[in-house]
């Protein structure tokens, strides 16, 4: 097949019919992820490709396709997982789906900060076992979120803000680590610190940056140090923000309150020693997994896909 369209996984079926109407073939993967060797036997002489964030495009697989690749559109607002560069050198253009996840991926990190705070899970996961038990006064009390706990916001865009509203709306007061995009109405009050003093002064720390090589392991020992032994770190970005060993000495060690993770290093792996812990809140990577915005999300690759095959700019390049 050359001249097609690589849909790597199954997307939402409005995209899937919208794809089918766009007039080249396609070639669709399963709901599972395609190996890497089915990937490259299914790109060759592919025009464009939906990538999501499971596949790695890299150089490889970028030459596997061949010179008619015109857009890689990745299903997600992070892009970690495409070699930006090394599409731009083969005059490849790269998407991502910014803008229609903000909500969604808000609204679990203010479950997250809420279920770490809270012990929501805990305490599900207590009553599961079928221990007998009674209301007490000094049961299973967790982090007062709404008496002005301070929420330490680490990468202030879209997300970053959409978390910090919903935080506001709770009481909490919102750090944020400095940017150069301008505030919106909305986008306020925040106190904005620099990295060391927002981890410091922070009750939760929330990760809201992109996954990039001066992120990578942002969170590691000499941050979780400066932590109050209390503290809360939440992670919806990407997991290798955090170092895991190092958090996983701070929590086992009791210098760090607990943690909220929806991402891994290693995914899908989760390391074994963050499931035996009780202070650990688990999700599995389900930050846009509300059903409008995955519809969202897959409508705005395609309409990438469509737009650059149509010889015009793309909606939302990288
Ligand atoms: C999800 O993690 C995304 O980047 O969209």
């Amino acid at each position: 097949m050359s001249g097609h369209v690589y849909v790597t996984r199954l997307l939402v079926d409005d995209a899937m019919a919208t794809l089918a109407e766009l007039g080249p073939p396609l070639v669709t993967g399963r709901e599972e992820p395609p190996t890497a060797e089915e990937m490259r036997r299914d790109v060759a002489g592919a025009v464009a490709v939906v990538s999501t964030l499971t596949d790695r495009v890299d150089a490889a697989l970028l030459d596997a396709a061949g010179p008619s690749l015109r857009v890689v559109a990745n299903v997600a607002v992070g892009y970690d997982n495409v070699d930006v560069a090394a599409a731009a050198e083969r005059g490849v253009v790269v998407t991502n789906t910014p803008g229609v996840l903000d909500a969604a991926t808000a609204d679990l990190t203010m479950g997250l900060v809420l279920a770490a705070a809270r012990r929501i899970a805990e305490g599900d996961r207590f009553l599961r076992t079928g221990t007998p038990w009674i209301w007490g006064p000094r049961m299973m009390t967790g982090l007062d979120v709404s008496a002005g706990a301070t929420l330490g916001v680490v990468g202030y865009g879209r997300i970053g803000r959409a978390v910090a509203r919903r935080a506001r709306a709770f009481d909490m007061r919102v750090l944020a680590t400095p940017t150069r995009t301008p505030l919106g109405p909305d986008d306020g009050p925040v106190e904005f610190r620099e990295l060391p003093e927002l981890f410091a002064e922070s009750d939760v720390v929330t990760l809201h940056c992109p996954l990039t090589p001066g992120t990578h392991h942002l969170v590691d020992d000499a941050s979780l140090a400066r932590m109050k032994p209390t503290a809360l770190l939440v992670n919806t970005a990407r997991g290798p923000v955090v170092d895991t060993d190092a958090l996983v000495r701070a929590l086992q060690e009791g210098r760090l309150g607990g943690a909220a993770l929806d991402v891994f290093e290693g995914e899908p792996r989760v390391d074994p020693r963050l499931l035996a812990l009780e202070q650990v809140v688990l999700t599995p990577h389900l930050g846009s997994a509300a059903d409008r915005t995955r519809s969202a999300m897959c409508a705005l690759a395609v309409r990438n896909v469509a737009e650059v095959l149509a010889g015009r700019p793309a909606l939302t390049p990288v």
